[in-house]
């Protein structure tokens, strides 16, 4: 299997195929993970709620991205590893720049940050400085606290509207991937359709160029998993078999299922 890159995603989306992606934070999970055939790896600030055991991703810093980062790209063989940027490391762009070069000098191929049109400037900076970047709109855990829980965006003409104009900016200033969170699944095919760049969802419905969910969720450990997780062990008898069927179900288009959307 051939290493994953940003060219290897756009072509996903010029020919109109799924990719998959997957969190993981650590060697072991991210070899099984290449094995897999999933094709890209986001080390997500999700970490400080499914390993550290906070009620958010808030208290998750720099230093903690950095060694999960580490521990991903030691196991790591082919995917694209995609790196979160945590809570206010990407506050202004000086700020921004120092963090995202941690990462990458840590093992990441790329960085995501969660926000709109504000985040332009910065976008571009990173982007001219050799970092490609991952925009994250939707529901975007690190403003939890501004959005008043963790709730379905976009689901008002006005507020879709916006989703779509900040798609559009952020791709502008350069970001060569969109993750969309939790937003009814006609709104993220909207704007996968008006970008040029490929889009991940997670509880964003089955038209967006990849699909990607937190490992444990997956793989059922979580007692109380969203709407959109399906549980891939269900149906495997270990855990490298219910990755390879998650590969296999998103690439195919049978995962997401209506069930798993938003209206
Ligand atoms: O931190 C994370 O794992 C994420 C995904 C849920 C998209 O941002």
């Amino acid at each position: 299997m051939k290493n994953t890159t940003v060219n290897t995603l756009q072509q996903y989306k010029i020919n109109q195929e799924k990719f998959s992606c997957i969190t993981s934070y650590d060697a072991i999970f991210t070899r099984h993970v290449n094995l897999a055939g999933i094709d890209t790896i986001l080390v997500g600030d999700s970490l400080g709620m499914v390993l550290q055991g906070h009620d958010s991703t808030i208290p998750v810093t720099i230093d903690d991205m950095c060694y999960h980062v580490q521990s991903v790209a030691r196991g790591n063989s082919r995917c694209l590893i995609i790196a979160d940027m945590p809570f206010m490391s990407y506050s202004d762009t000086p700020t921004a720049v120092k963090n995202a070069t941690a990462l990458m000098q840590a093992g990441a191929h790329m960085v995501k940050i969660e926000g709109g049109q504000w985040l332009c400037p910065t976008i571009s900076t990173l982007v001219c400085g050799g970092i490609p970047v991952c925009a994250h709109i939707g529901l975007t855990p690190q403003t939890v606290n501004i959005l008043g829980g963790y709730k379905v965006q976009g689901r008002n003409a006005q507020q879709a509207e916006q989703l779509l104009n900040d798609a559009q900016a952020l791709e502008k200033a350069g970001a060569q991937l969109l993750v969309m969170e939790c937003v009814p699944s006609q709104v993220a095919a909207n704007v996968d359709k008006a970008l040029h760049i490929p889009t991940i969802g997670i509880g964003a419905g089955p038209d967006t160029t990849g699909q990607v969910l937190v490992i444990h969720d997956m793989l059922g450990l979580n007692p109380q998993p969203a709407k959109f997780v399906k549980n891939f062990m269900q149906d495997a008898t270990s855990i490298p078999e219910a990755l390879a069927n998650y590969h296999n179900a998103v690439r195919s288009g049978a995962f997401p299922q209506p069930e798993h959307g938003f209206n």
